[in-house]
């Protein structure tokens, strides 16, 4: 390996919010949280450099994303996911969550339905409940061999006429698919049908595991004309802090109704550090994302084996894409509290709780895999541990 995925790095008093957000009996402890989905990595060197250059040049103004940061971005899109992108199509935000309550409010009046499919990322729920929408769930279907959609129900719910717009999660956090370029064009054709546009929040693009492929929804020409699509350097490079995100409207109306949201709620800058950040992330950075892609992909194949051979009444939903990993644990047969006091008290593990992704959650729990093994290893020992004084 070129790059370090195997060093710990202290992050306490830096402000995270994964470690001051910790519940008491575990705060300061030294433990490391699964929860927020940012990495236990440091950037790859080439961003932190650019970044350090941009500092000592000191003059920290308004900046933008013309010039060397749109064309990283293009080539990026293109390298990466062969995806043409026009000049004009890029309007930038601070940050997808942003991005996902300016299209809520942007194509929909209050009152109107949005879709969404669940569980799904918690701020899915808040875009449409805080700007006074109307959740419209179609639950993902749990099946033998994972999660797919239900096409039925789906259909059904976005034929009622007061849902205007979908909120796509691709590939979808917290269960880990990468959705197929067929299930994206059955979900194109059910939204054009319906005359509504989706938000495709491809947040998770670059995460994809062996074997699979992501399908960009605008590249699909049933969607091109009728889509939002959402981007970051954030998840793939771990860049969060640095709160800027590229969003693509293909389509001249949507866009002018999207910029015009946007450019209401104050949007327009990158922040003066994410400019040279993304250029180095999008020019310099594809050697190590591989890498860490296939870090991420030990850490699951860790998981999974040791599950199945030491803590069997688990199951893991088999992840396609991000470095998120959806645990069932409903055969512990404990309630929500009980589940929850069990791993802080007892496993003293800090992970996130299913039901922050919906109801559908309750019984699961999320481990973020970003992080040197050793520390995935360390956590899987407490939990089978902690199990087995319960069969005592
Ligand atoms: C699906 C999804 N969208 C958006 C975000 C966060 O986006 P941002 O930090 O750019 O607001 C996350 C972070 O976990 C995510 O999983």
């Amino acid at each position: 390996m070129k790059y370090d995925f195997t060093t710990r790095i202290d992050r306490s008093n830096t402000g995270a919010f994964k470690y001051d957000m910790m519940p008491e009996p575990l705060k300061g402890s030294g433990i490391v949280p699964l929860t927020v989905a940012d990495m236990e990595f440091s950037a790859p060197p080439e961003v932190n450099e650019a970044v350090a250059k941009a500092a000592l040049h000191g003059c920290y103004g308004y900046t933008g994303p013309q010039g060397e940061y749109l064309e990283a971005v293009k080539h990026w899109q293109k390298t990466r996911h062969d995806w043409q992108v026009e000049d004009d199509w890029l309007v930038v935000t601070n940050g997808v969550v942003q991005a996902l309550g300016v299209a809520v409010r942007a194509f929909t009046n209050e009152g109107d339905g949005v879709l969404i499919m669940t569980p799904v990322y918690h701020p899915f729920y808040d875009a449409i409940r805080d700007n006074g929408r109307r959740i419209v769930e179609s639950p993902l279907a749990e099946t033998e061999h994972g999660y797919e959609i239900d096409f039925e129900d789906l259909e059904r719910k976005a034929a009622d006429p007061s849902v205007r717009l979908m909120l796509l999660c691709s590939p979808h956090n917290p269960i880990g698919r990468v959705w197929s370029r067929e299930e994206l064009a059955r979900i194109a054709a059910i939204a054009s049908e319906n005359e509504f546009p989706v938000v495709s929040d491809e947040i998770h693009n670059d995460l994809i595991l062996p074997g699979g492929t992501h399908t960009v929804f605008a590249s699909l020409p049933e969607a091109a004309g009728n889509c939002i699509v959402c981007t970051a350097v954030s998840k793939t490079f771990n860049l969060a802090g640095l709160s800027c995100s590229n969003i693509f409207v293909p389509d001249p109306a949507l866009r002018e109704k999207f910029s015009f949201e946007a450019h209401k709620s104050g949007c327009g800058c990158v922040p003066y550090p994410a400019r040279p950040a993304t250029i180095a992330a999008y020019t310099k950075g594809a050697e190590w994302l591989d890498e860490l892609l296939s870090v991420v992909d030990g850490n699951f194949r860790l998981m999974y084996s040791f599950i199945d051979e030491r803590i069997p009444e688990l199951r893991v939903t088999h992840a396609q894409g991000t470095y998120l990993a959806w645990i069932d644990m409903r055969a512990l047969g404990m309630d929500h509290d009980e589940l929850n006091a069990f791993l802080v008290n007892e496993a003293r593990i800090c992970d996130s709780d299913g039901t922050m992704f919906g109801s559908a959650g309750n019984g699961f729990r999320r481990w973020n895999l970003a992080l040197p093994r050793e520390i995935l290893e360390e956590n899987l020992i407490k939990l089978e541990k902690a199990i087995k004084t319960l069969n005592k």
